[in-house]
């Protein structure tokens, strides 16, 4: 089923405050026109509330990078869900492989993470995404099933409905190698197979399933138009206005 194509920027860490807002006045001028996608950016925490200012009544819809699960309390350095709220998120980025490679993020705390962020009604785009070893060793299908199964662990159908996913192998973030069209499609069609597993054929059809790694102004064209590619999230072309425009507004 055709849905309305997502473009999420994520900024990871890059950016000071100024720097932040100057991108984000040369994103309003470039994609302020644009009706037919859904646009989002991912700031680092800091920026985050001089922005949703910025924002406000403009079409690009604001997100976090990651969050804990807990309310609030002794959990030096983290953020939590109505921190992000109060500086004006609606989307909280979850399970991204940077995360669970270099800090270690177990499935197990992600899905605490989705369960909480579906709870106060941030809507979560959870991450999954094989290594460049396990889709060498033909395991790339079994790594994403376990990964969603536990990433959905436990969550109803009611609030599992509003999750985003975005299929992200590891192999192709940041290093310029993007997944052919055609196998990013087969996994996003693999993916929507588990959620007819866990939930059924309609939640699984309307899950929003985005592709991420290396998609850049070049390539977004020919990933977005297949059947089962439902937006990006970008990394390193995200940091660029006018190659995030290019995304935003490339004919799709
Ligand atoms: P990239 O990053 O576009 O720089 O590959 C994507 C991501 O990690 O979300």
């Amino acid at each position: 089923m055709e849905k309305r194509k997502m473009i999420a920027g994520n900024w990871k860490m890059n950016k000071t405050n100024d720097e932040a807002l100057v991108l984000v006045k040369e994103l309003l001028e470039e994609v302020s026109n644009n009706k037919d996608k859904d646009i989002l950016i991912a700031p680092p925490f800091t920026a985050l509330s001089e922005i949703s200012k910025l924002i406000k009544s403009s079409n690009i819809k604001l997100g976090a990078q990651n969050m804990y699960f807990e309310d609030k309390g002794a959990f030096t350095g983290q953020i939590s869900s109505s921190m992000l709220k109060s500086a004006g998120c609606e989307y909280v980025i979850l399970g991204h492989s940077e995360c669970r490679i270099i800090f270690s993020e177990t499935d197990e705390l992600i899905n605490k993470k989705i369960k909480h962020a579906l709870e106060v009604n941030l809507i979560p785009i959870f991450c999954v995404g094989e290594t460049l070893k396990e889709r060498e060793e033909g395991l790339t299908n079994k790594i994403i099933d376990n990964q969603i199964k536990k990433g959905l662990n436990s969550i109803e159908e009611k609030l599992a409905k509003n999750i985003i996913i975005a299929y992200e192998p590891v192999w192709a973030i940041g290093t310029g190698k993007t997944a052919s069209p055609e196998d990013a499609d087969k996994v996003h069609a693999e993916i929507r197979k588990t959620l007819t597993g866990i939930y059924n054929l309609e939640l699984a059809q309307n899950t929003r399933i985005l592709y991420g790694g290396s998609m850049n102004e070049e390539n977004a064209k020919s990933l977005l138009s297949m059947p089962n590619i439902d937006g990006g999230l970008i990394g390193g072309a995200s940091l660029v206005a006018s190659k995030f425009s290019r995304i935003v507004n490339c004919a799709i």
